[in-house]
């Protein structure tokens, strides 16, 4: 068996997904590996610890990709690279399939059993490979320090014989993997530190890392998170009501992060200009969400937008990729910890029981086909 590790060409991905551990752990397994030259740099791995945990550095993707059984990466590969794939190698890598149907129709197209890291299902035995969890982490951290870079105040209170600084006032909007990290890094910081959520589960998470809880809590709520943990899109009346106590807390604050996203849908707007326009200037918005649409209006992917009361607003794109040394360690992981299950002790070959729930609830494209339900139902192009 054969795993290959492509660089990672789109645009501000310096993520990598192996590392010289994990390239240590598949030989181990009786498995090659072949990286591509230069895909650790962004992630500060140079080839050759690659090399001396036994890998092959290859000069190219289509010599990287050339008879291997797994391909791995971290985003899905762009056009040129899908009609560089050999059919029926296994792809595993966080595909978009929600926000990219053509990348996963052209996959299909080519033959290549695609698995979309982030439809791992939410269980106990998948917690380790749960990629969206451990990206989102980190990413919620630097939200928070990328906050307090933009921000021309301190966030600890400061008693100092010229005068005391007051304490920043941070909000978390969400309160899911990355909103719970920025309340813990912000609370590190020394700020105050409020969140809200619809699900009522957070309430307790939020209190146990000393934040103050604030919710919109009616009959609603009650039905607001699904079987697998994320939150449903909620009524036009909740979403008034929530409107109402965001709008009020919000004039109040320094620093808002927003992390609030609905899987396959667009992410809710919680901040509307005028809410943005009730806030102090120099206050600083990180909106998490702006690749889904973003929970601010005001947000633009990728860009820092100063609105005319003062309040800077960054649309943060790909914060994971920011921490790529410690993202790529995680993400590499959670892939060792698919894949292994998945190669035959025995054997040393690829071994798959495609009724497994992980399998199943990953599985996106095969023998030529969209094959995960919840595209399905989408329908594609054909
Ligand atoms: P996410 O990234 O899909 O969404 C972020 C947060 O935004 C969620 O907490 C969600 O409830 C919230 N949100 C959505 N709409 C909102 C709105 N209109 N207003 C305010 N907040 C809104 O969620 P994430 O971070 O992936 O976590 C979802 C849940 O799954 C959490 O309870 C988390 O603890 C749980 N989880 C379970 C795992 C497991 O059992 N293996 C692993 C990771 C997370």
């Amino acid at each position: 068996m054969r795993i290959a590790v492509p660089k990672e060409r789109r645009l501000g991905e310096r993520r990598v997904a192996a590392t010289p551990e994990t390239v240590k752990k598949f030989r181990a397994l009786g498995v090659d590996v072949a990286i591509e030259a230069g895909a650790g740099a962004g992630a500060s791995i140079p080839d050759a610890h690659y090399e001396a945990e036994g890998a092959e550095i290859a000069g190219d993707f289509a010599a990287t990709v050339s008879g291997a059984d797994w391909v791995l990466q971290v985003r899905a590969p762009e056009a040129d690279e899908v009609a560089a794939l050999p059919s029926g190698v296994h792809l595993a890598a966080i595909l978009n399939p929600h926000g990219d149907r053509a990348g996963i129709d052209a996959l299909a197209k080519a033959g290549v059993i695609g698995f979309a890291m982030e439809f791992m299902p939410r269980i106990t035995r998948a917690q380790s490979m749960d990629v969206l969890s451990s990206q989102a982490n980190l990413a919620g951290y630097k939200a928070v320090i990328d906050a307090a870079a933009e921000f021309g105040r301190a966030f600890p209170m400061m008693m100092t014989a010229a005068g005391t600084v007051a304490p920043a006032r941070v909000f978390v909007m969400g309160a899911g993997v990355a909103g719970l990290q920025a309340i813990a890094t912000a609370k590190r910081l020394g700020a105050i530190v409020s969140a809200t959520d619809v699900r009522p589960a957070a309430k307790e998470q939020v209190e146990s890392l000393g934040g103050k809880f604030v919710m919109v809590e009616d009959e609603e709520t009650a039905e607001a998170e699904t079987e697998a943990g994320y939150a449903k899109e909620m009524s036009d009346a909740y979403k008034k009501k929530q409107a109402e106590l965001i709008a009020e807390t919000i004039a109040k604050q320094d620093i808002v992060i927003t992390t609030a996203l609905i899987p396959g849908r667009p992410a809710p707007v919680l901040v509307t200009d005028a809410m943005v326009a009730s806030m102090k200037p120099g206050s600083v918005i990180v909106d998490m969400a702006v690749e889904q649409g973003g929970n601010v209006t005001a947000s633009a992917p990728g860009e820092t937008v100063t609105t005319e009361n003062g309040v800077t607003v960054l649309g943060a794109l790909n914060l994971p990729a920011a921490l790529a040394a410690d993202t790529s360690a995680l993400y590499a992981k959670n892939l060792l910890n698919f894949l292994t299950p998945l190669i035959d002790a025995e054997s040393g070959q690829t071994k798959i029981d495609w009724d497994d729930e992980i399998v199943a609830g990953t599985c996106v494209t095969r023998d030529g086909q969209v094959v995960h339900p919840a595209l399905k139902e989408q329908g594609g192009e054909d």
